[in-house]
């Protein structure tokens, strides 16, 4: 069985199916990382060349299914795994993890793309920006504004903003962490996509419970 990986509920399925006993798995990470916590099982990193690459792969480990349990952003790679279960022939089972629903307290702006949620901010806010590094150059251009970037792993090159603050390290569940962070940077705005899943969502809480507005990004 092949995962396709990355999540944090791809590594709770692998470690599930590992414990089964009879089943051979093998979890594949993307290698966006420099540190993964390597899921229960075999391990693969890197891509596979397209979907003809993974065909290929599957063709040549033996895998008789597929499980694409990738971020409900990461859209190539399950285009992939579609494709390449078509031509191999294989079981594809896709898990999707629900979004996250707008509750009570929530100041929530929905928008339909980065380059949205970059063009409603307002002049002379402090923005936590809660994306991948591959999705920030559409507020590079916002020089009228302040950003506090998180990401996993330090930016090969020192990024474009005139003025922001890198903070390095994974979201926390925990809202009362988040919340301090975003207290300690003076945040007015959250920038994030609706990701869902639990890993992420303290600081959708955090900013509920401050009463700070959120700028998500819809699926
Ligand atoms: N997008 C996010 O915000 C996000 C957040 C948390 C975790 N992740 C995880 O990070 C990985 C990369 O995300 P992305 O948004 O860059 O994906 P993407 O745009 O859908 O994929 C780009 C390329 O990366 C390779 N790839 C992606 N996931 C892979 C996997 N699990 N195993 C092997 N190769 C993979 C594939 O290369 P080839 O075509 O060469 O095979 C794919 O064409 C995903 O596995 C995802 O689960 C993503």
């Amino acid at each position: 069985m092949l995962i396709l990986g990355g999540t944090a509920e791809a590594a709770a399925l692998a470690e599930q199916l590992v414990a089964r006993g009879d089943i051979v798995v093998v979890t594949s990470l993307a290698g966006r990382t420099a540190h993964p916590v390597l899921p229960a099982g075999e391990v693969r990193i890197g891509g596979f060349g397209g979907a003809a690459g993974l065909a290929a792969y599957i063709r040549e480990k033996g895998i008789t299914r597929l499980i694409d349990a990738t971020h409900p952003f990461a859209r190539r790679i399950s285009e992939n795994a579609i494709q390449a279960a078509a031509e191999t022939g294989i079981t594809l089972e896709h898990m999707v993890r629900p979004g996250w629903e707008c509750q009570r307290g929530d100041r929530w702006q929905e928008v339909s793309s980065l380059e949205e949620a970059a063009r409603i901010l307002p002049p002379g806010a402090t923005v936590f920006l809660a994306l991948g590094r591959q999705y920030l150059d559409a507020f590079v251009a916002r020089s009228d504004c302040r950003f506090v970037i998180r990401m996993v792993d330090a930016p090969a090159e020192p990024l474009p903003f005139v003025d922001h603050v890198l903070i390095l390290g994974k979201p926390s569940a925990d809202p009362v962490r988040e919340a301090e962070l975003f207290a300690a940077h003076g945040i007015t705005h959250l920038v994030c996509r609706n990701s869902g899943g639990a890993a992420g969502y303290g600081k959708i809480v955090a900013a509920r419970e401050m009463g700070l507005p959120v700028i998500i990004i819809g699926r």
